[in-house]
């Protein structure tokens, strides 16, 4: 594999990534659940991204192929801290290293682009994959919301996970 993550720009947008977001095991722990996806309205996305200077969205590529997403934002100057979420699109890259390479990647650029002190992301404790690309990176348990998320027709609790950067 070729991995890197780079600024997704609307030319990067096929209907790969539009099925993704319609495949129900991607979308299971997530918001997306609830939205719809369509080519045009992931091209608005992007070019809403690279005009919000709270949020970059970075495509996950193997090479030149687009295999996922991952965000950071909510960007905090006094606090110097953000968000980030993620999504390995393509089901043929799980459990291969993508998703805690694109944490790694993220938290290099936290460090030495937006100079940031603190990273956080909020994981449904169900999903174990998710977790353990976060544990894998050094991100702390820091608390449990419960029952905050309801995916797949239940309540389950949301995991607050953080990593300070020691800026
Ligand atoms: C969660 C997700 C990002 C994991 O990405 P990935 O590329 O498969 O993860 P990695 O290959 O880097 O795996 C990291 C670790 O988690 C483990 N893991 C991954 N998926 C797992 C699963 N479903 N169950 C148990 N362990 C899992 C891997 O074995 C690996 O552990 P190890 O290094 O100790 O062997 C990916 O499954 C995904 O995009 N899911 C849908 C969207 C999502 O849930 N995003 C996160 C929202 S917070």
């Amino acid at each position: 594999m070729d991995l890197n993550i780079k600024i997704l720009k609307e030319e990067d947008i096929g209907k790969d990534c539009v099925e993704w977001f319609l495949d129900t095991e991607i979308v299971r722990f997530s918001d997306n659940q609830y939205r719809k996806f369509t080519i045009n309205g992931q091209k608005e996305y992007v070019r809403n991204c690279l005009s919000n200077k709270d949020i970059d969205l970075y495509g996950i590529f193997d090479g030149n192929r687009h295999i996922g997403n991952i965000v950071i934002c909510g960007f905090n100057s006094v606090h110097k801290k953000a968000e980030i979420t993620y999504v390995v699109g393509d089901r043929k890259y799980w459990g291969k290293g993508v998703g805690s390479f694109a944490v790694l990647e993220i938290t290099k650029k936290a460090i030495n682009i937006y100079k940031l002190n603190k990273l956080f992301a909020g994981v449904v404790d169900a999903n174990v994959g998710s977790r353990r690309v976060l544990e894998k990176n050094g991100f702390v348990l820091e608390g449990t919301r419960i029952k905050h998320l309801f995916y797949d027709g239940k309540f389950y609790n949301q995991l607050d996970y953080g990593l300070l950067l020691s800026i």
